[in-house]
């Protein structure tokens, strides 16, 4: 975001305020004022401020606090054709998000101070929103030996992850849950056990063994996950697991919860969406990692979202051009993009009645920011001004060709939705306005 004066003043009147800092889903007014919340009641009276303010009418509109997606690949430094930071919190701003967390698998790495510094220096000047990066877990995400916490946390880093590969030594595991504790940093986990899931191309079950191609176990995710909560209560690290999406992993979290284990996790909104059927008609849109699985999964998953097992819903955003993307199923690469479109999936699961309003709203803003450790996804007086409005009841399809993003890998273009973002304001700054 560029440094900016934050002299404007807002008046949201008549909204549907969802706060889960605090627990209120009310009708009331939303006064902004110098990029601060200043006040939240019914029939606001604004005084002297009201000839600087303006004026929005959100009746029949939700106003909650800004969406934070904790999981998202901007693809620059190094990958500028896919996605950039300006052109990434774009799309960020007009999916209804105020702040991301973007993943370290950049060329180069981000696993040293000057590469957290750049995305941090270039989020400032081109980026339409709060931008809080990922360091890796370990040096070039080899996997071999520990990048240096300390400078990367110094530098502005606000977790670290080896995304997009796992982990899989787990002594280096232990290791990073150990020394990132003392840093407070947040250990994010890509759980896949390469040696299960090696060379598969899509979920095994059925699907795959009818079209013939090779399979990836729900185990794969499963046995990682299952180490890392071990190591997580061997160490007292704070661990959080990445993109779940099979049954067992719920069950894995929600029972290490119980035991107190410090977990959190979060799924993606593809994973309780999409099933492997549609892999069939081979449209490599659909090829992601980790896969999406049977129906049984997603309504696991649901399950875990509904009991709050699974904390957060993050896009896992991962933009790729046709260059990588529109090839044979076997050649093209793992991802989807999503920052445009998981709100409105998201409302799916509400109307559906899987999630409340008030619980979507949390995985989508102060859950993640409690996870990341970082003072928004509140509406709390006095707070930074980072809001988004939701129009609930607006109908449209999704179409890549009005994304922000570079890239088109959507596999929900065509898709009939209800509900978006129709304004986001950062730091009291209208960013995004439909
Ligand atoms: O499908 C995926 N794409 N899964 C990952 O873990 C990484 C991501 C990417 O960076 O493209």
């Amino acid at each position: 975001m560029q440094p900016h004066e934050n002299s404007g003043a807002f008046i949201f009147r008549n909204g549907r305020v969802l706060d889960p800092s605090r627990t209120i889903d009310r009708i009331a007014d939303v006064l902004v004022v110098d990029g601060r919340i200043a006040e939240i009641n019914a029939g606001l009276d604004i005084g002297g401020i009201s000839e600087r303010a303006r004026t929005i009418d959100a009746t029949g509109k939700w106003i909650v606090p800004g969406l934070i997606d904790m999981h998202v690949h901007l693809r620059e430094p190094g990958e500028e054709y896919k996605e950039t930071i300006a052109s990434g919190t774009a799309a960020a701003v007009a999916g209804g998000f105020t702040g991301i967390a973007c993943m370290p698998n950049t060329h180069p790495v981000n696993d040293c101070a000057a590469i957290t510094q750049f995305i941090l220096e270039r989020a400032k000047y081109y980026g339409s929103c709060r931008v809080f990066p990922v360091a890796a877990i370990s040096r070039n995400l080899e996997g071999n030996n520990l990048a240096e916490y300390g400078e990367l946390r110094d530098a502005g880093a606000i977790a670290v992850s080896d995304d997009g590969r796992p982990v899989v030594n787990a002594l280096l595991m232990r290791r990073a849950l150990e020394y990132a504790q003392t840093f407070d940093l947040l250990v994010i986990a890509h759980s896949e056990d390469p040696t299960l899931s090696g060379g598969g191309l899509m979920n095994e079950g059925e699907i795959s063994t009818r079209i013939g191609l090779r399979g990836i176990p729900n185990a794969a995710e499963e046995v990682m996950i299952a180490r890392d909560l071990l190591l997580a209560e061997l160490t007292g690290g704070r661990l959080h697991i990445a993109h779940v999406s099979t049954a067992g992993s719920v069950h894995l979290i929600r029972s290490a919860k119980s035991r107190g284990i410090s977990v959190t996790a979060e799924t993606a909104p593809h994973y309780f969406t999409l099933n492997d059927e549609l892999i069939s008609g081979f449209d490599p849109v659909y090829k992601v990692n980790p896969p999406i699985r049977s129906l049984k999964d997603i309504a696991a998953i649901k399950e875990g979202l509904a009991d709050g097992t699974l904390d957060a819903i993050a896009s896992d955003h991962a933009p790729h051009s046709v260059v990588e993307k529109d090839l044979e199923f076997e050649f093209a690469a793992n991802g989807m993009i999503g920052l445009e479109t998981s709100l409105p999936l998201a409302l799916e699961l509400v109307r559906e009645g899987v999630i409340s309003p008030l619980q979507a709203i949390a995985k989508m803003s102060f859950n993640p920011a409690a996870i990341l450790k970082i003072p928004f996804g509140t509406l709390r007086k006095g707070a930074p001004a980072d809001l988004t409005i939701i129009d609930p009841d607006l109908e449209y399809v999704i179409d890549v060709n009005r994304f922000r993003s570079k890239s088109r890998n959507c596999p929900f273009h065509g898709r009939a939705v209800k509900g978006r973002a129709i304004m986001t304001l950062v730091d009291g700054r209208l960013a995004f306005s439909e």
